[in-house]
């Protein structure tokens, strides 16, 4: 493990700042490389090496990767959901081409292993809405959720093809203090924090009883490391695993920051996320998971609003 050199693409995005930091922690900062297309997070400065990387760019990719000696990489930059449904054709090119680059450079370098998050936004309207299973009928709506279900497919296809070592999540909704969400349907539940301490109020882009999977931050990075470092004979999922943590809709979200602050509204103007929303499962079966490398959450709802109002506060 402490002779891995570790590069993040993406890793100034909402998941991208905590996973280099604990990462960072992990393996040693000099061990870990962050890059973007964007400016470093503030949060990361400091803190180890940063480049700047386009995914697109095949060829300064490879560079990247020789240069620094790079042994697993782990890819986070893409197109979310509602930006996606704004821009489908380049949401497509970067999701799966972003993709294609790394794997083609994983194979090609002989990478130990990579990483790559898809989303519950693979499930469409066809899935059962509750405790929707690992395998089951799978029909997205989204451009964002097919560019996540071909890209799984592309994953086995390199593990059983070429031997890549390529590990995956359907990560839910994630909700952190730390950094922005970047463009999804479910980064409401991000906002409605912050706006719950500066206004008091929050009007949501969602109805009020509209029920998504959802996962802390501190969870989500702790899921993906785990997964990182299990034996591959544990991973017999090569597509990407379900994990679950949390159900609940804005109403929920509402009344349990209203325990710390009473005088929190919630009013809700659905607009176009409604509709992507509706398409996904309400809750996520991850008895898989939980079976091939142990996947279990910490955090309920309270617990999360606890820490996320202490944090922002
Ligand atoms: P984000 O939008 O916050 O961050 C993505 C980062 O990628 C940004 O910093 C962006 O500048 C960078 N980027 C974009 N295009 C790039 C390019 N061409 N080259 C290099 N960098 C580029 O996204 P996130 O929420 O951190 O999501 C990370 C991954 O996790 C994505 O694959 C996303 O689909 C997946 N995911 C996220 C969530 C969630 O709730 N945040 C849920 C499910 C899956
Ligand atoms: N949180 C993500 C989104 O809403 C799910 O992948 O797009």
């Amino acid at each position: 493990m402490h002779n891995e050199k570790i590069l993040i693409i993406g890793a100034s995005g909402q998941i991208g700042v905590e996973l280099t930091l604990a990462l960072r922690n992990r393996y040693g900062s000099a061990n870990v490389v962050a890059a973007d297309l964007r400016d470093q997070n503030s949060l990361l400065e400091g803190t180890g090496p940063y480049v700047s990387l386009d995914v697109m760019n095949k060829d300064r990719l490879r560079d990247l990767v020789a240069q620094h000696e790079i042994t697993q990489i782990y890819l986070l930059a893409a197109m979310l959901s509602a930006t996606g449904e704004r821009n489908p054709a380049m949401a497509w090119d970067l999701n799966m081409q972003g993709l294609l680059n790394v794997l083609d450079i994983a194979r090609e370098e002989k990478l130990n292993k990579v990483f790559w998050p898809s989303s519950i936004a693979v499930f469409g309207p066809s899935s059962p809405r509750i405790n929707c299973p690992q395998q089951t009928i799978i029909e997205p709506t989204t451009i964002y959720g097919i560019s996540k279900y071909a890209g799984e497919f592309w994953c086995r296809y390199y593990w059983q093809r070429y031997g890549v070592d390529v590990r995956s999540i359907r990560y839910p909704g994630l909700i952190s203090y730390k950094s922005a969400p970047g463009g999804g349907t479910t980064d409401y539940a991000v906002e409605i924090y912050h706006e719950a301490l500066s206004k008091q109020s929050y009007t949501c882009f969602l109805r009020e009883d509209t029920y998504l999977p959802m996962l802390y931050m501190p969870d989500a990075i702790r899921a993906t490391i785990e997964l990182m470092e299990a034996p591959a004979d544990r991973i017999a999922v090569r597509t990407s695993y379900n994990i679950a943590a949390l159900s609940f809709s804005p109403a929920e979200v509402a009344a349990s920051i209203q325990r710390k602050i009473p005088s929190f509204t919630l009013s809700c103007q659905p607009d176009y996320r409604q509709v992507i929303a509706d398409s996904w499962p309400q809750s996520i079966d991850d008895s898989v998971a939980r079976h091939d490398w142990g996947w279990t959450p910490q955090y309920n709802l309270d617990a999360m609003t606890d820490d996320m109002l202490q944090h922002l506060g």
